[in-house]
This record gives C-alpha cells, structure tokens and sequence, in this order.
C-alpha cells in the first residue's frame, strides 16, 4: 500500500504538472475585429466618408472582386450577436476599434454623433454587462476621407486632428473602458498604405513611408499624453500603440546582420522612439545612407527634434503585439526576388525565404513557424525589458468555406504552445492572447476572400448569419479549461 507520504508526493507532482500546463489564472483570452472590417453601416445616420469608403467606391479594382464594407458583417445592426458569441466563447476581452467618421462626421471635433455615441455606448454596456473587458483601439485604418485628401498621416496636422479625437472618445467612453490602443499597426499603415498594400494604397515607398512613420508616433504620443494626464488619474486605464511585428530570422549566419536591421525597419522603427527614445539609430544611419546615395542631400527619414522626442518617450503602459508570421532573410545576389518585397527588403538588401517544412496559410507569404512567437516576444524583452505584453492579434488564414478548419485549430494550438513556454519557461511577462478574429471579415484588399474568422459568416443572408467552427469550439474549450 501506498504509504501517506507517497500520496501527497504524487499528488504535489501532479498539481505542479498541471499548473505547468495551465495559463495562469488571471491570462485574459479574448477576440479581435476592426469597425470598418465589420460594422457596415457605411452612411448609417450621419456617418462621414472614410478612405475606405472612397477607394473601395471610387476605385473598386483595387478590391478583390469589387468587395467593400459598405455591409460586411452588419455588426452596426448585429451587434448584440457579436457580444452573444464573445460571451459563447467565454472570452474575458473583445477588442474592437472606433469608426473615426461614425463619433466624428466630419472628421473634426466640430460635431459628435448622437448616433455613433449610442452604437459605441451599447457595445461597451453590453460587453460589461457580460463581464467582457473592451479593449478598444482608437484608429484602425479607417481615416476620414478629408484627412486622406490633405496628406492623411504624412501632413504633420493630423497629430492634431487625431489627438481632438482621441480626447472626445475619452470624454465618452473612459469611464468604462480600461484597454487602450491609440492607433493600429503603423507598419501596416505607413509601409502598406504606402506600397499599395491597403488604403490609400498609394506608392510612395521612398518617402511617405517616413513621413507617415515620424508623424504616427507623434500623433500617438499627444493622445497617449492627453489620457495619461486628464484621464489615467481617475479611470486608471492602460494605454500603448499596436505593432505589427513581422518577425525575422536569419537563414544562414552571413544574414545575421541584415535581419537584426530587418526587425529594426520593421518593429524598432516604432518600438525604439516609444520605449527608448527617437529612432534606432543603426536604422537611422542606414537610412541617411540609402538617401545620399540616391542623391537626397537629407536622410528621408525625417529628424525628431530633442523636444519630439522626449515627448514620444514612454508613452506607453504595455506592449501590444500582432504577430502571424516569421521570415526568414537572406542577403539579396543579383536580381533576387523572394516572398513579399515589402519596402524594407529594397531598403536594405534582402529576400525572405520561408523555412523547410513550414506550411502555408491561403497568402503565399504567409508561413506557419509557431516557435516564431516565443522567439520574438524573448526579444521584445531583450529590448525592452520586462514590459508587460498583450498579444492583441493572432490568426489563421485561409481561403476556404466551411466549419471543420483543422488547420487554424491547429494554428491556435501550437501558437497558444508558445505562448505558454514563453510565460512558464521563459518568465515572460505576456498576460493576453486575443485571436484574429471574432468572425470573417473584409481583408482589406483581399475583400471576402481570404478569411481569418473563428466563426463563419454568411455573406449571403440577410442577417450575417454566425456559426461557430471548429476552431471557436477548440478555443472556448481552451478558455474553459486554460489548457490547450
Ligand atoms: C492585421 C490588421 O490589424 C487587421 O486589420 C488584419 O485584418 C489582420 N492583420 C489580418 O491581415
């Protein structure tokens, strides 16, 4: 027989196994989505234009088969499904962001919606209401057409334009919502809407990219600013910008080099200003390089001045990370071309090369490398210290219909793996996940095609009908039992 001592051995073993394999009680698990990517309701009420609704109206061959968001998933009419499915999914957050012109018709704070108030107003009350935390983002790539008109984020007024904005959402909504965003992805903003990739889907990779760049984080900074004095004091709310983060390794060591600037053009472009102060400067000298060769007699990247930033330095409360995939880089010979010539790739001199055996989402730059993850978030605290993280998207693409999608459950689960050594193993501070995304929505160029949903929409039926996958019922399990 066992004796007593053996028992409680076993079982402290046991439990100790099990809290290894567990996340940590207080993890937040939640779902992402986007206004202009579900809401519809393009001129609901007294909605203003956004670039989106110019481009995907004015210039629809741009858009994979003429799609647009005038309807997409009707979430400004089905909105209490969406809380029911958060809810279904036992999701402890849902991050969603604002439509600038549905708060602001006009783009200024001249004039505020009574409309745009309630919609806002109703999703956080019944997000609360349901013991949901919003995480709300402020701007996520829906600007005011005007704005766009004038320069959009290369004019250096829209950090007032957006600081105006940012301090009306506050006055409206700081009192319930504690998870701020101030502006999604500038990478994807400045670097895609600069390649073509996304709206105004203009090409100026050159120039505007930095332009775009220096003014983002300032606009950032002033909003970030305006919360921390005027409402952080009272709300005690949190507040950071979100970074796409491509992530790169080397493929051989010869690559090393290049690929430490890679996640400098890519992440500390942003990263650095924020949490240390003004441009990394290996990328800054690159860049002033670059230029004078190509007989600019200034760096394109445009100087802070020591006021600047100071002013962007520590406006932040967490880091907010969107991470899907990794790239592995190689020093460009000759002509070479690779997967996905972003612009820092021609900036710098390489192509991305996907690993051997790595599988592929629906878009061919997409490889699925999950170690990819931990990998990035140990550097994100090599470089920043022991910053608290939330990973605010991650998901699977594909290009298929249905409900049995085994490969984005298996995407979850093996990027959720990561997660979870990050946190046992390597002590890292990260305390959410947040899948992207709640449902199907419009990609951007990609329209309806490609799609990242856990639950399926049909875009067919009236209502947007919801169905969950297989990939919903596999992460409300994981919520449910906190192990994958
Ligand atoms: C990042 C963006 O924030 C989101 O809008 C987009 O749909 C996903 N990535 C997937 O591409």
């Amino acid at each position: 027989m066992l004796s007593l001592r053996a028992v409680v051995l076993s079982f402290l073993i046991y439990s100790t196994w099990c809290e290894e394999l567990s996340f940590p009680p207080d993890f937040m698990f939640g779902a992402a989505s986007a206004a202009y990517q579900v809401e519809g309701g393009w001129k609901a009420a007294d909605k203003g234009e956004s670039l989106w609704d110019a481009l995907t109206h004015e210039t629809p061959s741009k858009v994979f088969d003429g799609n647009t968001g005038d309807i997409a998933c009707d979430s400004y009419n089905q909105w209490r499904r969406d809380i029911e499915m958060a809810a279904e999914l036992g999701l402890s957050h849902y991050r969603f962001s604002l439509s600038w012109t549905r708060i602001l018709p006009t783009g200024f704070a001249n004039y505020i919606s009574e409309d745009g108030k309630n919609y806002y107003n109703n999703l956080i009350d019944g997000l609360l209401a349901r013991n949901i935390e919003p995480l709300v983002t402020i701007h996520h790539f829906d600007l005011p057409s005007i704005f766009q008109d004038m320069g959009g984020f290369t004019n250096p007024l829209i950090v007032d334009w957006f600081a105006d904005f940012a301090r009306v959402v506050y006055s409206l909504f700081a009192d319930r919502v504690k998870y701020w965003i101030s502006i999604n992805e500038p990478l994807g903003l400045c670097d895609a809407g600069y390649n073509g990739v996304i709206a105004p889907a203009l090409h100026s990779p050159d120039l505007a990219v930095y332009l775009c760049s220096k003014y983002v984080l300032l606009a950032h900074a002033k909003a970030w600013r305006i919360y921390d004095e005027e409402y952080k004091p009272k709300y005690h709310g949190k507040m950071t910008i979100s970074q796409l983060a491509l992530w790169f390794e080397p493929l051989r060591e010869e690559d090393e080099e290049r690929t430490a600037l890679m996640n400098a053009f890519c992440e500390e472009r942003f990263g650095h200003p924020i949490f240390k102060g003004n441009w990394p400067p290996d990328l800054a000298m690159l860049i002033e390089e670059r230029s004078f060769e190509k007989g600019f007699s200034r760096s394109r990247l445009p100087s802070f001045t020591q006021q600047e930033a100071e002013y962007i330095k520590g406006t932040y409360d967490y880091y907010a990370l969107n991470h899907y995939t990794t790239f592995l880089v190689k020093i460009a010979e000759g002509n070479e071309s690779g997967i996905w010539p972003f612009t820092g790739a021609p900036e710098i001199g390489v192509v991305f090369r996907q690993g051997e055996g790595w599988e592929t989402a629906a878009p061919s730059w997409f490889g699925i490398y999950p170690e990819g993850l931990r990998n990035q978030l140990n550097w994100i605290r090599e470089k920043y210290g022991d910053v608290q993280i939330l990973i605010t998207e991650n998901g699977y693409a594909d290009d298929s219909n249905g409900l049995r999608d085994v490969e984005r459950v298996q995407y979850i689960k093996n990027y959720l793996g990561e997660v979870l050594k990050a946190i046992k193993i390597d002590k890292i501070n990260v305390t959410a996940y947040t899948a992207w995304t709640l449902m199907d929505n419009f990609e951007w160029l990609m329209g309806y095609k490609i799609k990242y949903g856990i639950y399926e929409v049909d875009f067919n039926s009236p209502n947007r009908t919801r169905t969950p996958r297989d990939s919903a019922n596999y992460y409300a399990s994981v919520i449910k039992n906190r192990s994958l």
